[in-house]
């Protein structure tokens, strides 16, 4: 796992921008996993803006979201699809019949899910999932206690997760209480991952996933297995670390991040 903590929420954003903007001018037609959430919003305006200022070009890319709600039509505006299509895809040039997520309104959601793994197969895997944290720390829906080896499949979201997200509801009651995910091993077999986190809520869950053990009941923990993982915060959600002045060191030195600590230099 590799951190980098940035100075506040844009500068954070900013840099998973340039890790997702450097990733898709190096393959054109790479497959994206992506996450929803107010998290994101900032992300993706970023990356809409990069797409429109610098002729960033997701033509051929794929995406593949982490989840969807269970039992919302794909035009209900708490849908995951209605999100990305609003915060994202309609802002960028994507092809939209290259934009995946899982069908929740399918007759039989066991079945959507085996296909949704194939789907991400045929396309040769994911080159770069990225990912967000709940405040129980789950990485897509997967909810304390998802099996660490676990692939897309329905999930009951937990009672903290509908607290927070059925505020995004018009009418809080209309918030599905069961959803599809990608499992936790799904997302460890992304070729790379980056964890976004901002914000002084997602303090302490942050030090639990990156400096507690691994455990089932922090899923995001088990991202500690990835070979290849940056986990991108602002001051706010760093606050609870207690090694952040290795990870600044490690930040400054490291080759990796030269060329991103030049950018933010200007
Ligand atoms: C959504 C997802 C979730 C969110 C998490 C944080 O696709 O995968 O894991 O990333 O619930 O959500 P926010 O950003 O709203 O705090």
């Amino acid at each position: 796992m590799e951190i980098a903590i940035r100075p506040d929420t844009e500068a954070a954003c900013s840099l998973v921008a340039a890790i997702i903007a450097k990733a898709v001018r190096a393959k054109p037609d790479l497959v994206l996993g992506l996450a929803t959430g107010r998290t994101m919003e900032r992300l993706y305006a970023r990356l809409a803006e990069m797409h429109r200022d610098e002729g960033l070009d997701f033509s051929r890319c794929r995406t593949f979201n982490l989840d969807e709600y269970i039992g919302l039509p794909v035009e209900h505006p708490g849908s995951y699809r209605y999100y990305m299509n609003q915060n994202l895809f309609n802002h960028i040039n994507i092809d939209p019949a290259n934009t995946f997520l899982p069908d929740g309104m399918a007759a039989d959601i066991k079945a959507g899910c085996a296909a949704y793994e194939d789907k991400i197969a045929g396309c040769g895997g994911i080159d770069l999932q990225l990912l967000g944290i709940g405040a129980d720390g789950h990485i897509g829906f997967n909810e304390p206690l998802s099996a660490l080896r676990s692939r897309t499949r329905d999930k009951t979201l937990a009672e903290p997760t509908v607290k927070v997200n059925s505020t995004l509801f018009d009418n809080p009651d209309d918030m599905p209480r069961r959803a599809i995910t990608m499992g936790v091993g799904t997302i460890l077999d992304a070729r790379s991952a980056v964890l976004l986190a901002t914000g002084k809520s997602k303090a302490g869950i942050i030090a639990q996933a990156v400096e507690g053990p691994v455990t089932s009941m922090v899923t995001a923990s088990a991202l500690q297995f990835h070979p290849r993982c940056r986990v991108i915060l602002d001051e706010d959600a760093a606050t609870e670390l207690r090694h952040q002045d290795y990870y600044r060191w490690v930040f400054e030195q490291d080759p990796d991040w030269a060329e991103y600590r030049a950018a933010a230099q200007g």
